[in-house]
């Protein structure tokens, strides 16, 4: 089902189980006032609702319901899984997980359960269910929010005896085991199920993402995203036994690591998210972490939590800044976010949280300048209504995002430890960003007919069917990406022989015969055949051209004058090879070139520091302009083209300033776009 709800959500996470009553009326009052029209509740509340193992005790969330739906406020219900009960770990130690230096752990913190622990999972499921036969009939009850951003691993026998019938279900046989892993390497070969054992500290894990096995790691990796999903899963079963229709979520964090978040997505009604961004974030990471999260099912999304203010876990907690936060949050909206949540609405008394900023802060006062910001968005978000609400982002460039890929790489042992996926995919999506031209995040597994260019940054890992169907696109004409790191092994981290880029060698047209890798004080260079050059660094492929044409050469060291980037025409199509990590510069001209050849256009032609992105409903084209700098910007002439401005009803004059934090949101009917 396509999930959409009838106005944008406005509100957040808001725990008035920490408060006296008297202070619920007075949050009440608070929140209509600043136009919020939504609660997340119940969050973390386990403990008081199941106090001891046979009792349950729902009335103090029943009082809570029932005050915010007299008043109006849609509920977001969580199922508080997220935190276990002190008596639940007393009672049985084994609810609790088993990290990767093998010590269990006990009472405390929260996200900890151990996913194959069959008390953790009945008494879980069976929360859900109650709360959905309570609640699940309320109209003011409008989604699910199952657990709280799901993450972690744990290492216990419990995980031991599924992993081994995981892993008998993946491979079948012991030898197709030993052969996927490469276990004759240190003579690890097993002959038996039993004698695997998961990959922590005490085994295969050599610390962090150092690991004797990349197979066998990459494999636990599935193996955990699944076994967290399926309690998650669990749950929404268990709502769904009582509630049949209303959506149910949990709350992603966009680039985690830990979670195949495209596999999850296909479990989930709806996609939510909590944005984080540091105080040093580029705006353009957080566009794409956005975007990322619109990808996974290719329609907008709820962003569940970001601060009003300030956080309380970063080194340095900075404040959002007059107007930053409204800037922030259309910035999300402009990337797909349907609705604009805060963590939280009041801020706590006791806790690590205590100076985690909040709607309503230890003042309590509404002349405080974040909750007249707050207010402030509130009511133009009120004033947007519904026009937004499943709006899409058209785009004809898209670029792979690939958890198998995301592990696989960073497992690997050599050849530059600088190498990180996320960061290779940030590269490729600033050109995009800053070209203002729209870009999806996609799925190596999704439907490419409606792209023209595919960017497949660092595609280390190549899973059967992949090579077959980049031939295709490319073949019809698609435009492909694609850069050193990639074509290396398959599924299990075997590397495919025969040369680099293994399968995408003739898409690419390029033999690559070693890959050199650079310390962070070397560089290189490279020259385009327009005599232009840009620097580059951290690994160099030496190439040897098949069928492919150099576009640039290096300039330094003793492979200078090989090529660096290639092109190569391939069916109607073309592939681009990136041998070596360009500079910004360098990378932009290359994707310039790549996107003019595929017919990939920007939403304006002009240079600007503003961020442009653009949406679409049924009936209208909503552009947003956002500055995000620090200085004022000029409005550019054709952004004068393409409509009034929502919010002061006029059409902008070119040249007109917009101010830091300024946001225009042009509108027009479609026709007229
Ligand atoms: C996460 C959690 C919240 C809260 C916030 C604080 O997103 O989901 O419960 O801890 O962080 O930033
Ligand atoms: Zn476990």
């Amino acid at each position: 089902m396509e999930v959409h709800f009838p106005m944008m959500l406005y509100g957040g996470d808001y725990n008035p189980n920490q408060w006296p009553r008297e202070v619920w009326d007075q949050d009440i009052k608070m929140f209509l006032d600043a136009g919020i029209n939504e609660a997340t509740v119940n969050v973390f509340s386990w403990a008081k609702l199941q106090p001891a193992e046979n009792v349950y005790d729902f009335s103090e969330l029943d009082a809570i319901i029932e005050k915010l739906s007299a008043a109006g406020i849609k509920i977001i219900l969580a199922t508080s899984t997220a935190a276990l009960p002190a008596w639940m770990f007393r009672r049985y130690p084994e609810v609790g997980r088993v990290d990767e230096q093998g010590r269990r752990h006990r009472f405390g913190q929260r996200h900890n359960a151990c996913p194959h622990s069959p008390v953790y999972q009945k008494y879980s499921a069976r929360l859900a269910g109650k709360l959905a036969e309570r609640y699940g009939a309320n109209p003011n009850v409008i989604c699910w929010h199952i657990n709280n951003e799901y993450g972690g691993e744990c290492f216990c026998e419990n995980c031991a005896k599924a992993f081994r019938v995981w892993l008998r279900e993946r491979y079948h046989t012991i030898e197709d085991l030993n052969r996927a892993w490469n276990l004759e390497f240190w003579g690890h070969t097993v002959y038996d199920w039993d004698e695997i054992v998961p990959p922590d500290e005490l085994g295969d894990n050599m610390g962090g993402d150092d690991t004797a096995f990349a197979g066998l790691s990459l494999d636990y990796r599935r193996f955990m995203s699944d076994s967290l999903l399926a309690n998650y899963c669990a749950e929404r079963d268990a709502i769904r036994q009582f509630d049949p229709d209303t959506p149910i979520t949990t709350n992603l964090m966009s680039t985690y690591k830990g979670l195949d978040y495209f596999r999850w997505a296909k479990e989930m009604d709806i996609i939510s998210w909590d944005s984080y961004p540091a105080y040093n974030t580029p705006w353009s990471y957080v566009a794409m972490r956005n975007d990322l999260m619109r990808g996974l099912k290719g329609r907008s999304f709820l962003l569940m939590e970001q601060t009003p203010s300030q956080q309380n876990w970063q080194p340095y907690n900075s404040l959002k800044r007059p107007g930053q936060m409204r800037a922030q949050s259309y910035q999300t909206v402009a990337h797909g976010g349907d609705a604009i949540l805060f963590f939280q609405l009041r801020r706590s008394v006791g806790g690590c949280e205590k100076f985690h900023g909040a709607v309503i802060e230890h003042a309590g006062r509404s002349d405080a300048r974040v909750y007249r910001e707050v207010a402030q968005l509130g009511h133009e978000l009120h004033a947007l209504g519904d026009r937004l609400i499943g709006a899409g982002n058209p785009a004809k460039a898209a670029i792979f995002f690939d958890w198998d890929n995301y592990w696989a790489l960073e497992y690997t042992s050599g050849p530059s430890r600088d190498l990180k996926y996320v960061d290779q995919i940030h590269q490729y999506y600033r050109t995009f960003y800053d070209t203002h031209t729209p870009v999806d995040l996609i799925s190596v597994d999704a439907d490419l007919s409606g792209y023209r260019l595919i960017a497949a940054p660092a595609l280390y890992l190549v899973k059967p069917g992949l090579k077959e169907k980049l031939e295709a696109f490319v073949r019809d004409g698609g435009v492909l990406v694609t850069t050193f790191m990639s074509g290396i092994a398959g599924e299990s981290d075997n590397v495919y022989l025969g040369g680099y880029p293994g399968p995408l060698r003739a898409l690419a047209g390029v033999w690559v015969e070693e890959i050199d890798a650079l310390a962070p004080e070397q560089k290189n260079g490279v020259r385009f055949a327009d005599g232009t050059e840009s620097g580059c660094g951290m690994l160099c492929d030496i190439i040897h051209l098949e069928t492919a044409e150099c576009l640039g050469a290096y300039t330094g060291d003793f492979y200078a004058g090989t090529p660096a980037v290639t092109q190569n025409a391939f069916g109607q199509g073309r592939v681009y090879y990136v041998g070596t990590q360009l500079d910004p510069d360098g990378l932009r001209r290359v994707m310039g070139e790549a996107c003019r050849a595929a017919g990939v256009e920007r939403l304006i032609p002009e240079e600007t520091p503003l961020e442009v992105a653009v949406r679409e409903s049924k009936t209208e084209r909503f552009t947003f302009v956002i500055n995000l700098t620090k200085e004022a910007a000029a409005l550019p002439a054709s952004l004068t083209r393409c409509g009034a401005d929502f919010f002061t009803g006029k059409v902008p004059q070119e040249g007109q300033a917009v101010e830091p934090f300024g946001v225009l949101l042009l509108t027009q009917p479609l026709e007229q776009a």
